[in-house]
């Protein structure tokens, strides 16, 4: 592959990257390079003339999902791999997401697993060239096993290139021992299966404040950090949320009732900035700034450039009064959320009693979802009524985006469609 500007691989990933058996299995912590190896691994096999005639599906559980993921991931490998001459030898189409090679006809199609009709839909999967050989199922905890048993059976059938082979190739946190995942591929050795684990430290790419915050989670949230800061199957049970929904959804302001911002100040915690909508009492997280050790100055520039409303009110943390300050400098309309002893239980309380839709490109607000959990007391290992100080700005901030609702006594100003 001539075209090869210049690619970097973890170590750790070598036998993976090579072994032809019919399932990889890669278990990791968080940030362990799982994602950016495979994707580019699959990059490089896929234009490459040798594996002419093969093609990858890429499945996450929600279809939408696959945009920032696996599609990002791909499309992240081409150029680093390809640089300027990427649009030469690749063909990439964001509606409907898909990837082809322009030397072998290659192509990556994307699916997801979250009801009958996408199951359906992967059954009369076809390619132009080629065959269905690849299957990447990124965030495979997400899936049922009944899945997987669909995905495999598309597997199969006579390959005219001998240099084909079948794979499924899963990358995920180990999230439960008791997962239908650890059993199938884990538990026992088997010539199909690679298993694989992987942590943050062994990928040489990580940054020192990474590292920082994982070791701050080891203290706060001990139970996590076993899962996404070592890669060892955990029991993350106690989870706050549970009636959450992702998929896409309109953003158009005449969808909602209402709709304001919620924002939780950060440097070493995230700073978290929520737009939600509200109709019929559900709530909808339309869109998220996520970032790190930002200051506000710069948050706001990037609020600027992303065109975050000035109109709508923005709900913040009442602990800091000079940020508040600068957003309202900035023309937004910045409010305090009052604090009262209690009230980030009565704010999840009042959250657990609604639906809360999250577009799936709100890719930080999903991963925490999905973790925020309550504390567990160490000695009699029962749930507290205390959540986990880990991960929770977004959740921070959807918190503080109720509030105009949870308490309209308060008279927080409420703007509505109208005032737009
Ligand atoms: N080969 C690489 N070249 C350059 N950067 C890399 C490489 N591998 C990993 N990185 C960097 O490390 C970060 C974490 O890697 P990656 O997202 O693949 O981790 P992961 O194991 O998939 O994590 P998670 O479990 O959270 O999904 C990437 O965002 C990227 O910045
Ligand atoms: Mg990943």
């Amino acid at each position: 592959m001539s075209a090869a500007v210049k690619v970097q691989f973890n170590n750790h990933f070598r036998k993976v990257n090579r072994t032809k058996r019919r399932y990889r299995a890669l278990r990791g912590s968080a940030g362990s390079g799982k994602s950016v190896n495979i994707a580019q691994d699959y990059i490089l096999k896929l234009g490459d003339p040798k594996y002419a005639g093969a093609n990858l599906l890429c499945v996450r559980k929600v279809n939408e999902t696959n945009r920032n993921s696996t599609y990002a991931e791909l499309v992240g490998a081409i150029n680093r791999i390809y640089g300027a001459r990427a649009e030469e030898y690749w063909e990439v189409l964001r509606s409907p997401l898909s990837i082809r090679s322009r030397v072998t006809g290659n192509e990556v199609i994307f699916r997801g697993m979250n009801d009958v009709r996408d199951r359906e839909k992967v059954k009369s999967i076809n390619f132009a060239h080629g065959k269905l050989v690849w299957i990447w199922v990124e965030e495979a905890t997400e899936l049922q096993e009944s899945d997987v048993d669909i995905l495999d059976d598309r597997l199969r059938g006579i390959l005219l290139n001998p240099n084909l082979y079948y794979q499924m190739t899963f990358t995920f946190n180990p999230v439960s021992a008791q997962h239908w995942i650890k059993r199938k591929y884990f538990d026992y050795e088997s010539p199909d299966v690679l298993a694989h684990h992987s942590t943050y430290r062994q990928n040489r790419f990580i940054d020192p404040a990474y590292y920082r915050r994982m070791e701050r989670r080891r203290l706060e949230d001990p139970d996590g950090y076993a899962v996404y800061g070592e890669g060892e199957w955990g029991e993350l049970g106690g989870l706050i949320f549970k009636n959450f929904v992702i998929h896409d959804f309109d953003i158009s302001f005449q969808m909602f009732d209402t709709m304001h911002i919620g924002q939780d100040f950060g440097f070493n915690h995230a700073n978290a900035i929520l737009t939600v909508g509200v109709k019929d009492g559900e709530f909808f997280i339309c869109d998220e700034i996520y970032v790190h050790e930002m200051d506000t100055g710069q948050i706001i520039e990037m609020a600027d450039r992303k065109e975050l409303s000035k109109y709508l009110s923005m709900y913040c943390d009442s602990a800091e009064p000079d940020r508040i300050q600068m957003w309202q400098n900035a023309g937004y309309n910045a409010t305090a959320v009052v604090k009262e002893p209690g009230s980030v239980q009565a704010q999840i309380d009042y959250l657990k009693q609604r639906k809360i839709h999250i577009h799936p490109d709100c890719v930080n607000t999903i991963k925490e979802i999905q973790q925020w959990s309550w504390k567990k007391d160490k000695k009699t290992g029962l749930y507290l009524d205390e959540p986990v100080n880990f991960m929770d700005d977004a959740m921070a901030a959807l918190r503080y985006a109720a509030e105009p609702l949870r308490r309209p006594e308060m008279q927080y100003s409420n703007q509505r469609f109208g005032s737009w």
